[in-house]
Formats: structure tokens, sequence, C-alpha cells
């Protein structure tokens, strides 16, 4: 699908770990397919670190063989489990999940995650002599120096699979619906899910919505019979209950909203065919960049082909909304 580049070997390691962490992408468990046989194929040992970087912290490695990671390419989830490990944010606690490492004979660590995990990943590697190498695992598509993100193809498709099911009934009562698609921080999925599903308006945490014209526009399409129900995807942003309290909006305006919380929906199911391939080229490669001796590095996605961007970079800077595809999907809809 991206085109890979052509590394050469220079170095090699007797064993390696791979972790999941974060908030789950369909996706994951493909990636961690590609780690592992990817490692297996360089006659290199490879540990599957349990529950993320708590389970580095406890010490909880296991030895992975080419059948552990048999018939998961196709699961969503992690087999590899994986949470939010707020200990990780103390460098004593990071020395101990390094120790942890040596301890087990493993040259260097790759994290499936976004950008908590990577932060963690890029602190690791400057703070202790384990090699360490991020991949973009999130649905919100929002990290810095990559294109794609293993779970975001997924995630666009599941929401739309419900939106789609959302505008019959929508249609049949002849109502607005609100539907909340996850992104705390980026309106990447919003954005990307309301072109796919011709939203009548997207909510994104990038901009400022008028919700008073947002309601007098609708009032108007049903007024003048251009279209009297429809769907307003809403990024759920920072504050709980904005979805809630738009639809309080459009009610004082004369409508009678729906809210649909699509919620954690989006991070399970079974990873797209895309997310699939894209996984397992990231897996594959973050082997293959260990071994050309890259180190605090993500393997990303740019221009059509796989890259390799420091973490330093990916940590430091945000990806923003490309605001003329905010445009398009506002645009479209007019
Ligand atoms: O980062 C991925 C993400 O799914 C966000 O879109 C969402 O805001 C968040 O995780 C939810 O996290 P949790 O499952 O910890 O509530």
């Amino acid at each position: 699908m991206y085109s890979l580049p052509d590394l050469e070997p220079i170095r090699d390691f007797d064993a390696i770990a791979v972790l999941t962490s974060g908030g789950d992408s369909p996706g994951m468990n493909p990636a961690v397919r590609g780690v592992v046989r990817a490692a297996l194929n360089s006659a290199m040992q490879v540990y599957g670190v349990q529950k993320g970087y708590s389970g580095l912290v406890a010490g909880d490695l296991r030895k992975m063989t080419s059948s552990s990671v048999r018939n998961i390419v196709q699961r969503g989830g992690t087999i590899l489990k994986s949470d939010r490990c707020e200990a990780f944010k103390d460098p004593g606690i990071r020395q101990k999940a390094a120790a942890n490492l040596k301890a087990a004979g493993v040259g260097a660590l790759i994290v499936i995650g976004g950008d908590g995990s990577l932060t963690g990943a890029h602190l690791l590697a400057e703070e202790s002599d384990i090699v360490v190498i991020g991949l973009p695992g999130t649905i919100d598509n929002d990290i810095f120096g990559t294109e794609d993100t293993i779970g975001f193809d997924t995630a666009v498709n599941t929401a739309l699979d419900a939106i789609d099911k959302i505008r019959d009934t929508a249609s049949s009562h002849e109502r607005y619906f609100l539907v909340e698609v996850m992104g705390r921080n980026s309106g990447f999925l919003a954005t990307h899910v309301g072109i796919a599903a011709g939203a009548e308006m997207v909510v994104v945490p990038e901009y400022q919505v008028d919700t008073e014209e947002l309601g007098r526009h609708l009032s108007e399409n049903r007024r003048t019979g251009k279209s009297a129900s429809g769907i307003i995807v809403v990024a759920e942003g920072r504050e709980p209950g904005l979805t809630y309290r738009l639809a309080q909006q459009l009610q004082r305006q004369g409508e009678d909203p729906r809210v649909c919380i699509l919620g954690h929906i989006q991070r399970g199911g079974q990873p797209s065919g895309h997310d699939r391939v894209l996984a397992s080229e990231l897996g594959a490669m973050a082997v293959s960049y260990l071994l050309a001796g890259y180190n605090d590095i993500m393997v990303g996605v740019a221009e059509g082909a796989i890259v390799d961007i420091p973490l330093d970079s990916v940590i430091r800077y945000r990806k923003g909304l490309d605001p003329q595809l905010f445009q398009l999907a506002l645009l479209l809809h007019r």
C-alpha cells in the first residue's frame, strides 16, 4: 500500500520487546504480528509486554513465538492488552522499566500507541541505552509526522456504518441527529466521518461553532423544504457533555434533535483491510529500522511512503487539522 524504504541491516539484537499502550485501536494486533514475525525471521527473540508500560514496570514480559500471533490479523483490540500508565511519567519508574528489559536481555523496544505513549517512548530512549521505535496507533489520526495511524480507517468506517443507520430513522421522523464521535483534542475523525457521511455540519475542537447560526440554518432548511432531517457530527472535545449542550441549544431554537454517542464502539471491531496492511507494514518496518541502526524514531507515513520521524518532533509539534478539508466538509452541504 505505502512504499517501503530499502534499509541496510547494520546491527543485530538477541532479543526485542513490543508493547501496545494508551487507547487501543483496531490494527494493533496485525502490527504486533508484523513485529513478531519480522523479528523471528531475523533470528531474534521477541517478548510481548503485557498491558503497556504498566507491564514493563512490573516486568511482565512473555516470550512470543510465530504461533503466538497466529489468527490475530483480523482481530480488534490488542492481544497484549493496553493501559494508560500515569506512573511512567516518573523518571525513576522509567529506569525500573529499562532495568527490567536489560535483565531479560532485551536491547530494543517497539511501542505502539498514541501521543502519550510515544512521549514515554522518547523519554525511555533518551534516558536509557534501550533502542526505542514508536508506531502510531490511535483512531484519532492526530500524531505529528504521519498522515495515517493504525486504526483510523477502521474507526471512520465503524462510525459511518452507524451513521448510515441513524440517517434512516432521522429521515423517517424528520429529525436532526447529533452524532458524537471520539476526538478529545482533534477533529480528524469527525471531519473525515462528516465528509463521508454527507453530514449537515461538523463540530470539531479546532474551530469555534456558532450554535445559534447552526440552529437558524437547520430551521431554515426545514422551513424551505430543503431538508427536514440530517446528521451533525460532533467531536467529543475536551468538555464532557458538549453534544448534549448543543442539542439543548437547538431545542431552544425549535428543533427536536436526538443525540447518539458512538463512544468506544469506534475503538473496537475487526480492522479494515487498509489498517491490516498499514499495521503489517509498520510492524515489519519497525524491525528493519532497528536493524538499520535507528533509535528514538517513529515509523509513519508521508507522501505515500513509509518514513521515519524523530520522536522528539513527533511529541513536540501538533498535527493541525487541514482547514481546507474542514471547509470542504461544510461546503459540500450547502
Ligand atoms: O486516544 C484515543 C481515544 O479513543 C480518544 O479519541 C478518546 O478521547 C479517548 O481515547 C478515550 O479514552 P479512554 O478509553 O481512556 O476513556
